[in-house]
């Protein structure tokens, strides 16, 4: 992939999941990948062993990303290490509540809400400096198809995600000058993660059933459409969205 040999890449949440799968495919194509996560130490060193096993670099870096001053520490360890950040992939999945309206309080749909974007603006205002100084950067951010369609009981989380969305929209029109591209990347059902493991059998049989192409995703799907956008291949593709649910819904 042309240009990315030694690019720094931030992906939040990475000691799990569609995060996980990400570091592993942006350090296979010559990035250095900061491995961010909140609780998981043992699953986050996992991720970094197994890249390097491959040849590539990787660091662990524990930050809770909705805290800025943490965001800010974790932005100067990797810039201590290895410079400025070209690459964020803002993955990391915060908790919420599924139930209908009618049950949720305002703390719980503006408590994920409130996560959601605080997270959002916390480390995008963090890499934003060493990005503007390059004048190169990539942002991609991780949505999901319920900020169109909703879904029984997903209220809180599809109505943060389309925030995110928006959110995205406007900063690709004002960081465009910059060099800066932002894109989101939004996912259908994916398998291999622990959203997946709570959904039961027969859940999961009629969602394959709806999907066009016969399966549910697996991380490395979404992956592979984040990489894209990491890329230079990418590099007239901004404020867009690219939908990786083998055809469930179609927008
Ligand atoms: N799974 C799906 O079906 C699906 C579908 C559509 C969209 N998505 C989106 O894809 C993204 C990844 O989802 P996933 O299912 O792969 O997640 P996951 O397997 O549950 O992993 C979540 C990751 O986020 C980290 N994390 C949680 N809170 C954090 C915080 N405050 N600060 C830093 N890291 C934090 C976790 O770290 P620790 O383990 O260390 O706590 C973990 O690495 C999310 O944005 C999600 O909304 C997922």
């Amino acid at each position: 992939m042309a240009g990315a040999t030694g690019r720094v890449a931030l992906v939040t949440g990475a000691s799990h999941g569609i995060g996980a799968a990400t570091a592993h495919l942006l350090a296979a194509r010559g990035m250095r990948v900061v491995v961010n996560y909140l609780h998981s130490d043992t699953a986050a060193e996992e991720v970094v062993s197994g890249i390097e096993a491959t040849g590539g670099r990787a660091m662990a870096v524990r930050a809770d990303v909705r805290e800025a001053a943490a965001v800010e520490s974790m932005i100067e360890q990797v810039q201590a290490a290895w410079g400025g950040i070209s690459v964020l992939v803002h993955n990391a999945l915060i908790p919420y509540v599924i139930k209908p309206f009618q049950d949720m309080t305002w703390e719980e749909l503006g408590g994920k809400l409130d996560d959601e974007m605080r997270a959002a603006v916390a480390v995008t205002k963090a890499v934003l400096p060493a990005m503007t100084e390059q004048g190169w950067g990539r942002i991609i951010y991780l949505g999901t198809g319920l900020s169109r369609r909703p879904r029984e009981g997903m209220i809180a989380l599809g109505t943060a995600k389309a925030a995110l969305a928006q959110f995205a929209r406007y900063l690709a029109q004002e960081l465009g000058p910059r060099g800066i591209t932002v894109n989101v990347v939004e996912p259908g059902p994916v398998e291999d993660t622990r959203m997946a493991d709570v959904l039961d059998e027969e859940h999961k049989q009629r969602q394959v059933a709806a999907t066009p192409l016969g399966r549910l995703a697996h991380p490395g799907d979404v992956a592979q459409a984040v990489a894209f956008y990491a890329s230079e291949e990418s590099a007239f593709m901004t404020g867009t969205t690219a939908a990786v649910n083998g055809g469930m819904f179609m927008y």
